[in-house]
């Protein structure tokens, strides 16, 4: 039974909705993708902590299905930042040895952009210090619904059985197949939502949401949450021991 001098495991994985760019940006009077820029700065500061508090799995909400939607110039922004991102970073989060990946639906975007995210994924492959995993194009009911169209054609195929179908085998068809489920997701901006992200993995997870602007959260803030989560009993729908 844990006591007061026993720790409580830190988050092995946690994800991160990066949000409050665009009013970071427009409250010092400038242009939104002004605070995106500010934002992907924030990303390197966050990875680079995670071996130091213990956070094996970083997952971040970069661009969500729903953010086509904004206007032409803010999307054509984002996307040319993330081009510049990946270009920009490979050599350092290589040579951090951490291994990136991307979740999302890559049909949508720019085959420039896909090869870039292709060739990041490979040459980090074998890497182990952190697992960066980038939602683009990302969102939780669109990679539950091409998981279960992938389900449908291998049971018609017969490459599975469909009356074994279970939580499991969805669970080896999402974007997210090789990870396991997010211990924590922090939401930044003062906004209580999920927006869509994770849905499926996030079942159990804890939220944590603070009122930062994303261009605005440092290592330290960071480190405090992890900290924080540590004194928290998570139960699983359980009831774990009487009182
Ligand atoms: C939400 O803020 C943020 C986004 C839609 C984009 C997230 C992107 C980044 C942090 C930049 C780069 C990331 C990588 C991986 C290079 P918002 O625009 O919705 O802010 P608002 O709610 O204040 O308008």
């Amino acid at each position: 039974m844990a006591s007061e001098e026993t720790p409580k495991a830190g988050p092995s994985h946690v994800a991160i909705i990066m949000d409050g760019n665009g009013r970071w940006a427009t409250s010092r009077g400038k242009p939104r993708l002004f605070g995106h820029h500010a934002g992907a700065k924030r990303v390197r500061e966050i990875v680079e902590a995670c071996p130091e508090v213990g956070v094996k799995y970083l997952t971040i909400f970069a661009f969500s299905t729903e953010n086509w939607k904004r206007t032409q110039s803010e999307v054509a922004g984002l996307m040319s930042l993330f081009r510049r991102y990946i270009t920009a970073e490979a050599k350092a989060l290589n040579k951090k040895g951490v291994c990136v990946r991307f979740i999302g639906d890559r049909v949508r975007l720019d085959p420039k952009l896909v090869k870039l995210m292709d060739d990041l994924e490979e040459l980090t492959a074998d890497n182990t210090s952190v697992n960066l995993t980038i939602a683009l194009n990302y969102g939780g009911r669109d990679e539950v619904a091409r998981a279960i169209k992938r389900v449908a054609q291998d049971a018609a195929s017969g490459v599975i059985d469909a009356d074994s179908v279970d939580e499991s085998t969805l669970t080896r068809y999402l974007d997210t197949r090789v990870l396991p489920d997010p211990d924590l997701v922090i939401r930044t901006s003062g906004e209580a939502r999920i927006s869509n992200f994770l849905l499926w993995q996030s079942a159990y997870s804890e939220y944590e949401f603070i009122d930062t602007l994303w261009p605005d959260f440092t290592a330290e803030i960071f480190a405090d949450i992890i900290e924080n989560y540590g004194g928290r009993e998570r139960r699983f729908g359980a009831v774990l021991s009487e009182t």
